[in-house]
């Protein structure tokens, strides 16, 4: 008798449909989406899913909710090809699949105590807003949270209305700046390097963490400058992209040296990667 092929649970997607479809700027879209089995769905802050567009293709796109909801699952999608754009262009209704969560998440819960700095540049938000949000609910258990965010213009600061809410709280430390003002604009114009002294003000580096989540260029900049101010490399984390297909470790897509960024990130220390994103090719 021949056996039933059986495929890992892990490579099936499951059905989801569209709640919501908000455009949050001019070529990126936030999908709110639930599962149509009603099973809980959940991940942790960094990690991602791979989200699959019917008749088009599947991509990796990072979990960008808040972790204490486990009904509707939240992406943040900027449309830059074939899948992005069809995922984006998904209407409310519209079913897609989903298979996940994957990878390393963001340590948050082990940041108690310490000074606690995100830095996110462009898009790079989407993926650090769920350990924003975990930081904020356990707020009391760390020593201070500072918020650092860089776009390249005004129009392009992702979740405007969030990070008004948020500075507003009072919780947070927030940053914000533009590589290039446009009319109207009355805050800071630089790169996110050139906050981050600011920003750990009144703290001992040698008690601050950092994540950093951005272009590669912007992540090997902010690490060093972050070195550079006494936060120990083994005090900072990342997180990677890159070409994903099977997300379980198995096809060596996204093999970079000996790791694969789909099992063994996309979330690593500072300190294991910070070496390797400094040559080129790999
Ligand atoms: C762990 C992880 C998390 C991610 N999270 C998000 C997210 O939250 N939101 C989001 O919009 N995107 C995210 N991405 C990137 C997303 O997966 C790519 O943009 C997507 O694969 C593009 O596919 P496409 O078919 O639309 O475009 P393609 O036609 O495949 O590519 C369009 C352009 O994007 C480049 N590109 C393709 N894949 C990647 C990649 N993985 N990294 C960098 N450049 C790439 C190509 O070189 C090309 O220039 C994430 C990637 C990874 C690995
Ligand atoms: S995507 Fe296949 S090994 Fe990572």
């Amino acid at each position: 008798m021949i056996e039933p092929i059986r495929i890992p649970s892990a490579l099936l997607p499951r059905r989801f449909r569209v709640v919501v479809n908000c455009p949050e700027l001019s070529d990126v879209s936030t999908l709110s989406i639930l599962p149509l089995d009603g099973t809980q769905t959940s991940g942790k802050p960094g990690q991602f899913n791979m989200l699959y567009a019917f008749g088009v293709g599947e991509i990796a796109i990072s979990i960008s909710g808040n972790p204490a909801d486990t009904d509707t699952l939240l992406h943040t999608i900027r449309n830059v090809g074939a899948v992005s754009g069809a995922l984006c262009g998904l209407r409310e209704g519209a079913m897609l699949g989903l298979r996940g969560p994957f990878g390393t998440p963001w340590p948050v819960e082990a940041q108690a105590g310490r000074d606690l700095v995100i830095i996110a540049g462009g898009l790079g938000l989407a993926p650090l807003r769920p350990a924003i949000l975990q930081a904020l609910s356990m707020r009391s258990a760390l020593r201070s949270l500072s918020l650092v965010v860089g776009a390249r213009s005004p129009s392009q600061i992702l979740y405007p209305a969030q990070l008004a809410d948020w500075a507003g709280s009072g919780a947070l430390r927030i940053s914000l700046t533009v590589d290039r003002a446009t009319p109207g604009w009355t805050g800071m114009v630089g790169v996110v390097t050139t906050r981050l002294e600011r920003a750990l003000e009144g703290c001992d580096p040698a008690n601050v963490s950092a994540f950093v989540c951005g272009p590669e260029v912007m992540m090997r900049h902010s690490c060093q400058a972050l070195e550079d101010l006494g936060v120990p490399a083994a005090c900072q984390w990342i997180s990677m992209e890159r070409n994903m297909k099977c997300a379980v470790g198995s096809c060596g897509h996204c093999q970079f040296g000996p790791d694969f960024v789909c099992r063994d990130g996309p979330v690593f220390r500072w300190d294991r990667i910070g070496a390797r994103l400094r040559i080129r090719e790999i």
